[in-house]
């Protein structure tokens, strides 16, 4: 997980006050947040003045070859009703969703009660209806960028090259991946190539329906 300190120090001569950012990477479950914090803002550090935690959760359908689409223009108009209400129900809770600009010309509107963020290196995307951030970079300037406007929780939401960017780039914390019980005729994998083995955690499995979709939670371990 990623973890930003935000330390304060008094300046000696002029009493002002100094701020300075210090990124971390911390594993730790969501029950020892708090423990951590006090910890850290009691004994280690007494000057930190404050703790942000970052979550930043993929959220993915999958086949159960881990195919999330026939290719890359064919929308997701194949996912379980119940699936569709759990991707609805997750990221509102985080109330961020991040795209790459190919998923949400697929989607064909802004996803409503969340903050839209689209990636384009494009500096217009021509099309009928604008996201609330079109943005561009490394996964770690836009998680930055984000960040900074007060954002400590958003879900990255696809498609293959953006899943891929943020994955090999370290920034992702926790995987949703909902598996329908079906074969598809497609090639688009959630991941491209890897060049390095990444270890998980199980969190939860969650049955969604009579016909056996299933939503695995995993943390990445870092
Ligand atoms: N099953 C699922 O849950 C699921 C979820 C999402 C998507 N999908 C499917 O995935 C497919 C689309 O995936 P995709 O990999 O082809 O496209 P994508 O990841 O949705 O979008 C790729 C585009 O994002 C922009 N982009 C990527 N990295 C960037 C960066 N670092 N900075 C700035 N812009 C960046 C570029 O846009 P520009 O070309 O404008 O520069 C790039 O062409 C669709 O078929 C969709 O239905 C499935």
């Amino acid at each position: 997980m990623e973890c930003h300190l935000v330390f304060y120090m008094f300046s000696k001569s002029t009493g002002k006050r100094l701020q300075m950012c210090v990124k971390m990477y911390v594993n730790v479950c969501d029950r020892m947040q708090s423990d951590l914090q006090s910890v850290l803002t009691k004994r280690t550090y007494r000057m930190i003045g404050e703790v942000i935690f970052l979550r930043v959760r993929l959220v993915v359908v999958t086949d159960i070859r881990g195919i999330i689409a026939r290719n890359e223009n064919d929308p997701v108009n194949w996912s379980s009703a119940e699936d569709k209400r759990f991707f609805k129900q997750i990221t509102t809770e985080s109330g961020l969703v991040l795209m790459g600009r190919r998923t949400y010309e697929s989607i064909g509107r802004n996803l409503s009660g969340r903050i839209n963020v689209v990636m384009s290196r494009q500096k217009e995307i021509n099309l009928p209806y604008r996201p609330n951030y079109l943005v561009s970079g490394t996964p770690q300037e836009i998680v930055s960028f984000l960040r900074d406007k007060g954002y400590t929780d958003m879900c990255v939401i696809g498609g293959q090259s953006v899943f891929t960017e943020f994955l090999k780039a370290g920034s992702l914390t926790d995987l949703y991946i909902t598996i329908e019980p079906m074969i598809m005729a497609g090639n688009l994998n959630l991941f491209g190539e890897m060049s390095n083995d990444l270890h998980l955690k199980l969190e939860r499995v969650l049955k969604l329906n009579d016909v056996g979709t299933i939503n695995v939670h995993y943390r990445i371990l870092q």
